[in-house]
């Protein structure tokens, strides 16, 4: 069936058509730059974004798939999680769309969008959808999860992050560094001339390589990203302006490292633990080099779907729908957003 979704989460405005083969015809996106200035998203300035571009983000999609709403079939939008304000005007939109024709709709989890981004065919000549049964890291500035999937309709939460999400220790370190926002791919052009293991970082290999203690949850699959955040703050206190300038590179390359490996390691605990000799690795996270050299040199099959795809878009929604609960008109009008992963509760 052809499927129009919305995302609009966070920062983004997303609008995708998917053909009924699961193709995407279209996948517009419109980030924020609104945002840069503050250092991280203002939800309230978020929400006022989406709802003045929204409709054209959907006319656009629609245009460049070569549809009008009367070809569409299914209509679906994120529901949770993210900003409540901004999930709610693209679920708003999406219900209003899909009711003026009286469409079936589908409400779709934010996380299990990321997943069923590998079930779509990316545009590179050959490419396949990566299909179940995997596991899946998803690191983007707003989450961190390590899944179980095993059908395509829903995964298993094995690990998620205590505090931080990955992205945002790499924005927040960025910005102690004097970096620009998003900081990940700053951090990383910076790392690039470092020395990883010149600081004694949570975690990473200068640690590792004094043998300090392991930290209690070091076991286990869930990720924490306080304790590097602080380490780095304290580090940075102790350098001189010259100083910092000078051991930036250094303070980054180990900064980096650390995030690389506490990602990594959960991925290899949880791979060893169930079996699964397969991986799909999502968020805006997944562009990091270091990362994904790491998670290439695992003896398991790796997936990394297309940029466009990794990071937050409704192409990944709509992919969720195709193989989500689809409630016929009138049912969803009453439906609303939730902020937290913990669901519709
Ligand atoms: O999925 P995404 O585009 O959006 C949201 O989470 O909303 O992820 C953005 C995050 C930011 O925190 C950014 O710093 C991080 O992904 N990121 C990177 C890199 N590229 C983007 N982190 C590390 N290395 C990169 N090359
Ligand atoms: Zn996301």
């Amino acid at each position: 069936m052809t499927v129009l979704a919305l995302e609009t989460s966070c920062d983004d405005t997303c609008a995708a058509v998917l053909d009924r083969e699961g193709r995407a015809l279209s996948n517009v996106i419109s980030s924020q730059l609104a945002h840069e200035a503050f250092g991280g998203v203002v939800p309230e300035i978020a929400s006022r974004h989406h709802l003045e571009q929204v409709n054209a983000i959907v006319e656009e999609a629609m245009r460049l798939a070569g549809i009008t709403l009367a070809d569409v079939e299914l209509v679906a939008a994120t529901r949770g999680p993210g900003l409540i304000g901004a999930l709610l005007v693209g679920l708003s939109t999406a219900k209003g769309l899909a009711a003026a024709r009286e469409l079936p709709f589908a409400a779709v989890d934010h996380l299990q969008g990321h997943v069923a981004a590998n079930f779509l065919r990316g545009s590179e000549p050959g490419d396949v959808p990566f299909e179940p049964p995997f596991l899946c890291l998803i690191a983007s500035g707003g989450h961190t999860l390590l899944a179980r999937v095993e059908e395509r309709d829903g995964f298993e939460v094995l690990g998620r992050t205590l505090d931080d999400a990955a992205g945002e220790a790499f924005d927040k370190g960025a910005r102690m560094l004097g970096l620009g926002f998003p900081g990940g791919p700053a951090l990383q052009r910076l790392a690039a001339e470092g020395d990883p293991a010149a600081f004694s970082f949570p975690g990473s290999p200068g640690e590792l390589r004094r043998g300090a203690p392991r930290k209690a949850f070091a076991d286990g699959l869930d990720f924490s990203f306080a304790g590097l955040k602080t380490a780095l703050l304290y580090a940075t206190r102790e350098l001189s302006p010259e100083q910092l300038s000078e051991r930036g590179p250094d303070l980054a390359a180990s900064y980096q490292a650390a995030i690389v490996q506490s990602l990594a390691s959960r991925v290899e605990r949880a791979l060893e633990r169930t079996g699964l000799a397969r991986l799909a690795v999502g968020g805006g996270v997944a562009a990091n080099g270091p990362l994904r050299e790491r998670l290439r040199g695992l003896d398991v099959e790796v997936h990394v779907p297309d940029r466009l795809l990794c990071t937050d878009n409704a192409a990944m929604i709509a992919s969720a729908a195709r193989f989500s609960e689809q409630l016929p008109y009138p049912e969803y009008l009453g439906l609303d957003a939730y902020a937290t992963g913990e669901g519709p509760g």
